[in-house]
């Protein structure tokens, strides 16, 4: 599986030089000249642990997760005291873990992020269906929160009970969403769960539509090997009719796709924390990209508390990009939203896409996996396909490898990826 994705980045990169991870850090951050640049807060708190989650995450505790959030704070007062000025980005999301646990402290976050940046798209949180209550949806709205995403994974009872979760209740739901609105309510459903129909998922995406969503994510199950969840992956052609199906069954509705796996009801809902050309993160996990480096904070709560104690950035790994490697990367996260545009790269590069990459966009555009049109790219179903079929592969070979290695080690001496 690796050799697929060793071979691409190879021919990619135009160089056998790995991505390479080090321990190392800087303790003064270059963010002030990065333009589009989004903030990421990781809250690892969960009131039950699913079996089946990559995710760094610990059980809640009302005391840790005060501690935690006051480290945070400290966290975000050193990367933010460094620019000269309020920083302006674009938007800032929470993701866990269940970020709604720390609603309560929200407020406080928000406003110490406000001393330092200046959000100009919104603000996000995830939530488990647990959270979805009035008093937690009104304290998440006052502290700034604009947009919401639900951890539903399924309506069906059979499907929850497999994933080892409580059954969600739509109606509750539609009833909390009615009293407390947002501009977007984003609820994630599982897909290519062993025995899982197209009816099924139709069902479930009706559902959510139907009791306040108007933005879905639907995310292939993807069954990680540092995980214990005895539900293993749906196999390729299977997996492929039903992406397929649930792809033309959303256009037929007019879903608007904003990414591979995510689609609208209404054309202004989006939840997206992934697809920006730069990233600040802060709280255990977070990631960093920047110009040319990639960051990952630690994914162990003592020492991410300990290190800030010590008036230290929590970073665990830093990569620093050779051009060729910040341009795949750059291309992979753009291509998620389905789209990529020449003007966009060659702003950001200062060289032609077609310079760069002109034979491997010949030859995407020739299969059937891309469209052109007056120098953007579009990603046909079948690119689509294709593309999750490769990030599948990326998943298991970069991120399986690399977050089983972080949730054993706090400080790794490194690594090659
Ligand atoms: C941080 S959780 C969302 C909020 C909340 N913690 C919850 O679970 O309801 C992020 C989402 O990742 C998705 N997810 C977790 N583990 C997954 C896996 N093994 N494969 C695919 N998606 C997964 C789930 O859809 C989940 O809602
Ligand atoms: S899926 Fe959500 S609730 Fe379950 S462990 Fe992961 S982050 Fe926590």
């Amino acid at each position: 599986m690796s050799i697929m994705t060793d071979l691409t980045r190879m021919w990619l990169t135009r160089s056998v030089r790995p991505f390479l991870f080090q321990k190392e850090y800087d303790q003064l951050l270059p963010f002030e000249a990065c333009e589009e640049l989004g903030l990421y807060v990781h809250i690892p708190f969960c009131k039950s642990i699913c079996n089946f989650c990559p995710y760094c995450k610990v059980p809640y505790s009302e005391e840790l997760c005060d501690h935690y959030v006051d480290a945070l704070l400290g966290e975000i007062r050193l990367t933010g005291s460094q620019a000269k000025k309020q920083k302006r980005v674009t938007s800032l999301y929470f993701g866990g873990g269940t970020p709604a646990l720390a609603a309560d402290r929200m407020k406080e976050i928000i406003g110490t992020i406000g001393e330092y940046f200046e959000i100009t798209e919104g603000i996000g949180a995830e939530l488990h269906p647990d959270n979805v209550t009035v008093p937690v949806l009104q304290t998440l709205r006052d502290a700034g929160v604009t947009r919401i995403s639900i951890g539903v994974q399924s309506f069906g009872k059979k499907f929850q009970k497999l994933l080892g979760r409580k059954p969600v209740d739509a109606a509750v739901l539609k009833e909390v969403l009615r009293e407390v609105p947002f501009e977007t309510v984003s609820m994630d459903l599982i897909f290519a769960l062993p025995g899982q129909t197209f009816e099924d998922l139709k069902e479930d995406m009706d559902t959510a539509f139907a009791n306040g969503a108007n933005h879905m994510a639907v995310y292939p199950f993807i069954d990680f090997t540092f995980t214990s969840s005895p539900v293993s992956a749906m196999p390729r052609k299977e997996k492929r009719r039903l992406l397929d199906a649930v792809t033309a069954y959303c256009e037929k509705q007019g879903y608007t796709r904003s990414s591979i796996w995510t689609f609208s009801s209404e054309k202004h809902a989006g939840y997206s924390s992934m697809t920006r050309d730069h990233f600040l993160g802060f709280g255990c996990s977070a990631a960093t990209l920047l110009k040319d480096q990639f960051k990952i904070n630690t994914f162990s709560v003592p020492a991410y508390i300990e290190r800030i104690e010590q008036k230290c950035l929590p970073t665990s790994l830093t990569l620093r990009f050779t051009r060729r490697q910040r341009m795949v990367y750059y291309l992979f996260w753009t291509a998620y939203s389905t789209k990529v545009s020449s003007r966009d790269f060659e702003r950001f590069f200062g060289v032609p896409l077609g310079k760069m990459y002109g034979l491997e966009l010949a030859a995407a555009k020739l299969l059937g996996f891309v469209t052109e049109q007056d120098g953007d790219y579009r990603m046909t179903p079948k690119g689509a396909f294709y593309y999750h079929y490769y990030e599948n592969f990326y998943t298991l070979s970069y991120i399986d490898r690399m977050w089983g290695l972080m949730q054993k080690e706090a400080f790794p001496e490194g690594m090659k990826l």
